[in-house]
């Protein structure tokens, strides 16, 4: 008994010596980190005194050298304190408060050349994010990352928001399970995605959004991937572990690192409110400062384009008629029209006038260059040159005309995921760019990736949508990039990256099944705490037949609702997607894209819950108007807003455009109402929202 006793004794003050806790500035939140008997790193989470994370696995294992999991001693362990507060050069809010207490703990491998890691926590009120550090000591130098053995050990069978691990997509829809249901290649959906690499029946993607049967919200990450590359997360379905699972390059490794260098952050955001979710800017706050010292060419827009009339079908990309005659050279001058071509001068004249009669920034024009009569599909490597026009796109006189019309025409570089060409031809599209006064660029990545055998979210690529962002920048020239890796916060550092797509955007509603009404209650919790998506709202012709009779697509959202996602999808560069004869057709509806902004001093998450309802309002930056949004998946349901966060002791006109009392997204998704009403900050609203409805309210302050 006596000797058990002293065995106990010496155990835990072994264990008490290799262990240290932390906590959040309000002590909300404690870390806790144990260096196990046989040298294995680990850390668990709590929030006040429920368990949010299990003791789990820190490490990683390397290429032909000892693995980075266990057979360490801790050389020192070092806490520190951090609280600023600094201004995004656009945003949600006008200024982020970074505030958090630091656990660095220096782990050395005592037989193995006192190789060194180092572990750095950090733990904000809203959460925890911690990294692996590589000092230059020890045996690595060059090295070849082949896992990581990150673990989130949950402490229940959650429910998950999530969509199958990939590693060359992300435009899935969610499923809502159980962990233990998660069957990854399930999904219907899969067959809708071209390019497409699942990973595993138990692989999911981050951000992973999860709720607890005891209350909590979870929301699993990563900040600042740069050159590393991409975190899924493998599900051990009876334990509820979560493992980091990395994407391979083309030989099967994960990462070639030289030291000094350090892992993305991994992120772990809690609270026992959704709404906390979505206001948490911890994902933010652990990416680098800005990269650039003049940030003035940087603008938040909104835009038109040349863009939803070829994804109904009305017009094409391409110009020429080939049939099924491949091109194998750019000789493009053979072709003959095929009478459908969608980016010629006059209707890129028709889009500017448009944008400019509404006050929009700019005007997308996709498939304006030659190449896109065989783009996809075949591997091709010499596809797009990025500066030829079709012989019906005067690209000369178009750009004088914006230019008179105080429009921008955004550059579309469709790179058919040849990204070894785009690398090579990225200079003389920066300077056709430049001389054509182009200031942002939508660049796309169809296709499986050349170099072939990497993956969209691989190193390789994680690396060339960074250096991409970089260049561009530094011509300051602003990208909005699809099928990317998705943001993990990086536009913090390269703010002239406005947006990505990296999710199932509006698009899908065309041509496939589409996006379920949940869709988008669920994106701002998962694709978006990473950073802006270009959805493209504003679609208001909702069914597909009213294109063409035969088509049966539909959005799955009322017109209230693609309006309200204005303000409910934060970004900085908002479509009105729709075309202009749609619009003009409801001007009245279309005032509130025409009003809403796209840059902000402060957002009040209002309320929310993952997979059923979102309602945000947010205040226009250096203005006195508040935009709300609400909307709600496919139950209807009626909700009622304090408006306290108006400014006390002032009037408001307050505009609502909400459902009609019979709208319904499938059977009547284009019945809404606008109201005016006068309001201050000690009114209520109540606004009733269809199934898959939504409410955009405007408050603009009266007599100022
Ligand atoms: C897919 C993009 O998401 C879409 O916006 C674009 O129109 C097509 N690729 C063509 O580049
Ligand atoms: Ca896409």
């Amino acid at each position: 008994m006596k000797k058990l006793y002293l065995l106990l004794l010496i155990f835990t003050l072994q264990l008490s010596l290799y262990s240290e806790t932390i906590s959040s500035p309000s002590g909300k939140i404690t870390l806790e980190f144990v260096l196990k008997n046989n040298g294995a790193p680990s850390y668990s989470l709590k929030f006040e005194n429920d368990q949010i994370i299990k003791f789990s696995s820190l490490g990683l294992t390397l290429k032909n050298l000892p693995s980075l999991t266990d057979g360490f001693e801790i050389v020192k362990m070092e806490k520190a304190a951090f609280n600023e507060s600094w201004e995004p050069v656009w945003g949600e809010v006008k200024s982020i408060r970074n505030h958090y207490n630091e656990l660095c703990v220096t782990l050395r491998k005592s037989d193995q050349q006192n190789q060194t890691l180092v572990i750095r926590f950090r733990v904000f009120d809203d959460g925890a994010g911690f990294r692996y550090e590589f000092p230059d000591k020890g045996f690595l130098t060059y090295f070849t990352v082949t896992g990581e053995k990150t673990e989130f050990a949950l402490t229940g069978n959650h429910t998950a928001f999530w969509i199958p691990g990939d590693y060359d997509t992300n435009e899935y829809f969610y499923h809502t399970t159980r962990l233990s249901e998660v069957d990854a290649l399930r999904g219907n959906d899969i067959h809708e995605i071209g390019t497409k690499t699942v990973i595993a029946k138990n692989a999911v993607q981050t951000p992973l959004m999860l709720k607890s049967d005891n209350g909590y919200y979870i929301n699993i990450f990563e900040a600042a991937v740069n050159d590393y590359t991409a975190m899924h997360l493998l599900i051990d379905q009876k334990t509820f572990v979560l493992t980091s699972q990395l994407v391979p390059d083309a030989q099967g490794d994960m990462a070639h690192l030289q030291t000094p260098c350090k892992t993305p952050w991994r992120t772990i955001i809690v609270s026992k409110n959704a709404e906390d979710i979505l206001s948490s800017k911890m994902v933010l706050n652990l990416n680098e400062p800005c990269k650039f010292e003049d940030v003035s060419w940087i603008k938040p827009q909104k835009y038109v384009g040349i863009w939803w009339e070829m994804h109904v079908g009305k017009s094409s990309w391409n110009y020429g008629d080939t049939g099924n005659i491949k091109l194998k050279t750019m000789d493009w001058k053979a072709l003959k029209p095929n009478g459908r071509h969608g980016a010629t001068t006059a209707n890129a004249k028709r889009f500017i006038d448009f944008a400019a009669a509404h006050g929009f920034d700019g005007v997308l024009i996709e498939g304006w260059n030659v190449g896109w009569e065989d783009w996809w599909g075949n591997q091709k490597e010499e596809v797009f040159d990025f500066v030829t026009p079709y012989p019906d796109f005067d690209v000369e006189y178009l750009s004088r005309y914006a230019k008179e019309k105080g429009v921008k025409i955004i550059m579309h570089h469709e790179t058919s995921s040849s990204v070894t060409n785009y690398e090579r031809r990225l200079p003389e599209a920066i300077d056709f760019m430049k001389k054509y006064g182009y200031n942002t660029v939508k660049t796309g990545y169809v296709g499986r990736i050349i170099p072939r055998g990497e993956f969209h979210d691989g190193q390789w690529m994680v690396n060339h949508y960074t250096r991409v962002a970089e260049k561009l920048g530094e011509n300051k020239i602003m990208v909005n990039s699809h099928e990317s890796v998705r943001l993990s916060g990086l536009h913090r550092t390269y703010p002239n990256w406005l947006a990505a797509e990296a999710a199932r955007g509006n698009e899908f509603n065309a041509w496939s099944r589409g996006n379920p009404p949940d869709h988008e209650t669920i994106l701002p919790f998962t694709r978006l705490m990473g950073g802006p998506m270009d959805y493209t709202p504003g679609i208001f012709r909702i069914k597909m037949s009213e294109w063409f009779p035969d088509k049966k697509e539909q959005v799955h959202t009322t017109l209230a609702k693609q309006l309200a996602l204005y303000v409910t999808m934060y970004s900085p560069l908002q479509m009105a997607a729709d075309l202009p004869e749609v619009y003009e057709k409801h001007l009245d509806a279309f005032q509130f894209i025409k009003d809403v902004a796209v840059d902000w001093d402060d957002t009040k998450i209002l309320d929310a819950e993952p997979g059923d309802y979102i309602a945000i309002a947010r205040k226009a930056k250096g203005k006195d108007d508040w935009f709300l949004g609400a909307i709600t998946d496919e139950n209807e349901r009626t909700m009622e807003f304090e408006l306290s966060f108006l400014e006390a002791g002032k009037k408001y006109e307050a505009v609502i455009y909400r459902d009609s009392d019979d709208a319904h997204w499938q059977k009547n998704p284009v019945a809404y109402a606008i109201e005016k009403k006068t309001v201050d900050s000690g009114s209520k609203l109540r606004v009733k929202l269809a199934a898959s409805g939504g409410a955009a309210i405007h408050f603009s302050m009266k007599n100022r």
